[in-house]
Formats: C-alpha cells, sequence, structure tokens
C-alpha cells in the first residue's frame, strides 16, 4: 500500500547498504524475516532481468541481490572439486560435508561491479558458462543447498531495501515481500539474447544448445520438490518478450509511481 515499506532507506540507517553488503560471507543466520519491506523480481530471463533489477535498486537506494549467482557459485564449488559429475551425478555427502567449510560472498571486484567470491577468490564470469549452467538446477534442486542459500538471502533482506532476483524469492523466501514482478519471455527470444550477450563477452555457444538449456534449466526448476519455479499469486506479471528495456523501464516507473508515489530517477 501507499505509505508502505518501499522507499529509499538511507544507507546505514536501518537499510542494507552496499558496503555491509560486500562484507556479507555466507556465515549461517538462522533468523526469518517475517515481513519484509524488499522489492522481489522472480523471473525467467537471464541477463536482462537483473540488468533490470539493478536499476530499479539504483533508482530506489536499495541494494541488488542477484540470488541465481549463489547457486551457481554453490555449483562452479562442486563442479571444481568433483562433487558433481559429467553425467550429473552428485556426490551430496560431500558436497554437503564441505558446504558449511566454504564462504561465499558478494564482493565488488576492481572494476567497481559487484561479483560472487568463493574462499577469497572472484569467480567473475566462471559462473556463466554452459558447463555451470548445464548442472545448477541439478545442484538447486537440493534442499540442503536451497537451505544454505536461503539463509544468506535471508540475512540480506532482514534490514529490508533489498531487490532481489531469483526463481523462488516471491514464493518461498520473501513471500511478504512488497512488491513482486514474474518477468517472463519466450524461450526462443531468451536464447537469443543469452546468445549475444555470450557473443559480446567472446564466448561463442549454439543458439541450439543454450535453447535446450534453457529449457532443459526450466523443467528443472519448475519441477524440483522444494520451492519450485512459479509465479507468486500476488506477482505482476511482465512478459518482456517484446519489450526494449527502454520500455520495460517505462513499465516499472508508471507502477512504482502510482502504487507508491516514488518517482524514479532515470
Ligand atoms: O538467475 P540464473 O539464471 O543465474 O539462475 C541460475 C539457476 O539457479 C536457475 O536455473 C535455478 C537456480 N536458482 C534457483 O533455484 N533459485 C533462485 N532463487 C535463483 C536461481
Amino acid at each position: 500500500a501507499r505509505g508502505g515499506l518501499l522507499r529509499p532507506i538511507p544507507s546505514g540507517v536501518y537499510g542494507v547498504n552496499a558496503q555491509m553488503l560486500n562484507d556479507v560471507e555466507s556465515a549461517c543466520y538462522g533468523e526469518h524475516a517475517s515481513n519484509l519491506g524488499a522489492m522481489v523480481a522472480s523471473e525467467l530471463v537471464s541477463e536482462i532481468k537483473s540488468s533490470f533489477a539493478k536499476q530499479i535498486a539504483a533508482a530506489l537506494g536499495y541494494v541488488y541481490v542477484d540470488t541465481g549467482a549463489l547457486y551457481r557459485a554453490v555449483t562452479y564449488f562442486a563442479w571444481t572439486n568433483g562433487f558433481i559429475d559429467s553425467k550429473n551425478r552428485v556426490d551430496k555427502t560431500w558436497l554437503k560435508k564441505n558446504l558449511y567449510n566454504i564462504k561465499i560472498y558478494f564482493k565488488t571486484g576492481d572494476d567497481g561491479r559487484s561479483y560472487v567470491y568463493l574462499n577469497g577468490n572472484n569467480l567473475g564470469d566462471s559462473i556463466r558458462t554452459l558447463e555451470i549452467s548445464k548442472r545448477v538446477s541439478v545442484i538447486a534442486a537440493l534442499p540442503f543447498v536451497r537451505e544454505y542459500v536461503d539463509e544468506i538471502l535471508r540475512r540480506y533482506g532482514i534490514e529490508k531495501g533489498v531487490v532481489m532476483d531469483g526463481r523462488d524469492i516471491g514464493t518461498a523466501v520473501f513471500p511478504h515481500a512488497e512488491l513482486k514482478i514474474f518477468m517472463t519471455a519466450t524461450p526462443q527470444v531468451r536464447a537469443m539474447r543469452r546468445f549475444k550477450e555470450l557473443k559480446e563477452s567472446g564466448r561463442e555457444e549454439s543458439m541450439e544448445d543454450i535453447l535446450t538449456n534453457l529449457k532443459e534449466r526450466d523443467f528443472l526448476d519448475e519441477n524440483r520438490e522444494m520451492n519450485p519455479l512459479t509465479k507468486a499469486k500476488d506477482a505482476l506479471l511482465l512478459d518482456n518478450s517484446n519489450l526494449t528495456i527502454e520500455q520495460e523501464l517505462n513499465w516499472i516507473g508508471e507502477l512504482l509511481e502510482s502504487r507508491f508515489g516514488i518517482v524514479m530517477k532515470r
């Protein structure tokens, strides 16, 4: 409702500021946020949705949290240590045993961008390769992995003032989020965007491989037992198949203004 919690929070007063976010490590934290004043983008699109969520966060003075990056970091850890093999068979006992001995956290890299670190190492774009994408949904379906990541996420959420994107944020992690947006687009459009992104960063993958991976991940994410990917009942649907980023930002700008009286800085 108008006058609710969705407003820019002065950093360092009771919001999570960027510095805190950078310094938070994956230390376990058992509390659950009961009434979050966060905004949640729960989506099906890859980088487009993160740049969208980042811009909303910047406009509101909120902190942006890319939850998929944490699942990707756990997958990277499992893959590079042989806890998941090329046939996607997981050594659950060892992964579980080692998960609580590692530190996964966000930190600003030398270029000023936020990166995921694993035990002091910047994982950079190595969490975005197809190798990792092919395994992340298998790892993310494991209940102990979800609990591990949820603990990190709830810790950010407790302070409020966050924009999170991820596949179960509005339904499972922060069901009381103040605003939920479910972004989607057709698989073909998403695959094409991903293809272009990869190409721009100098990594060529075939459209066919990308599309297959995308569909497989959706299927696994939608059908896993714990917190499957689904649109929360109270989430607003944003199908951006035919929208430019500019049009998307207009959409959210109008929404924030009419609902909360917030004028988005652009
Ligand atoms: O947002 P992304 O494409 O980087 O996410 C990668 C995978 O991580 C996604 O296919 C499923 C998993 N994930 C999840 O299970 N829950 C989330 N909140 C975020 C991501």
